[in-house]
């Protein structure tokens, strides 16, 4: 398919790089692309089984890629595994949850506990570094799409994350319970039923 010619600035400056790009380069790349979803056909395509990827341009240092998310769609708790992330909200609001992993856990070392939630509305840019644990999702209402533009440097290899389970030690007749992380630490109590 044919490059945008929106995207083409940008496209031109990927494939000069000859290594991996900053988080400075990639967050200055993005504030200064301007288009709208209507510029980014036909790589707006969504699916109604999950967020879609419509891969743009790729080299061995970047991966340019237009995200389609309907309603209630998001990603996997996942990592960037060497590699620095960006994105550009197009349209809509992205949702982003940031996860710390559990220390001595006692397992494959992939549980995760969410640390802070923020939203982004169309226009804003966010970048991750290669060890940042983030899920992206599309909280906005039935009905209502949302489509970012990802860059990548080099090219993505995904490690995903299982958010812990919470354990409930007490409950029942005492009408209080005790939830707890597999790292042991108390996370949540309370009165039962509420
Ligand atoms: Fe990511």
């Amino acid at each position: 398919m044919e490059i945008p010619n929106k995207l083409r600035p940008l496209v031109g400056f990927l494939e000069r790089l000859d290594g991996r790009a900053t988080l400075d380069e990639l967050q200055g790349l993005l504030e200064s692309l301007d288009v709208t979803r209507d510029d980014l056909e036909p790589f707006c395509v969504f699916s109604e089984s999950g967020y879609k990827r419509n891969r743009v341009a790729h080299s061995a240092w970047y991966d340019l890629i237009v995200l389609c998310w309907r309603s209630g769609q998001g990603s996997h708790i996942h990592d960037h595994a060497g590699s620095a992330c960006s994105f550009k909200v197009i349209e809509g609001v992205v949702t982003e949850t940031g996860f710390s992993l559990i220390e001595d856990q006692g397992t494959d070392g992939k549980l995760v506990e969410p640390t802070l939630s923020r939203d982004f509305p169309a226009g804003s840019v966010c970048v991750a570094a290669d060890g940042d644990i983030h899920q992206v999702v599309n909280r906005q209402g039935e009905g209502r799409d949302l489509v970012t533009v990802h860059v990548y440097s080099p090219l993505l290899e995904m490690t995903t994350y299982e958010l812990a389970p919470y354990v409930r030690l007490a409950g029942g007749g005492s009408g209080r319970f005790v939830e707890v992380h597999p790292s042991g630490r108390t996370v949540r109590s309370g009165l039962v039923g509420r």
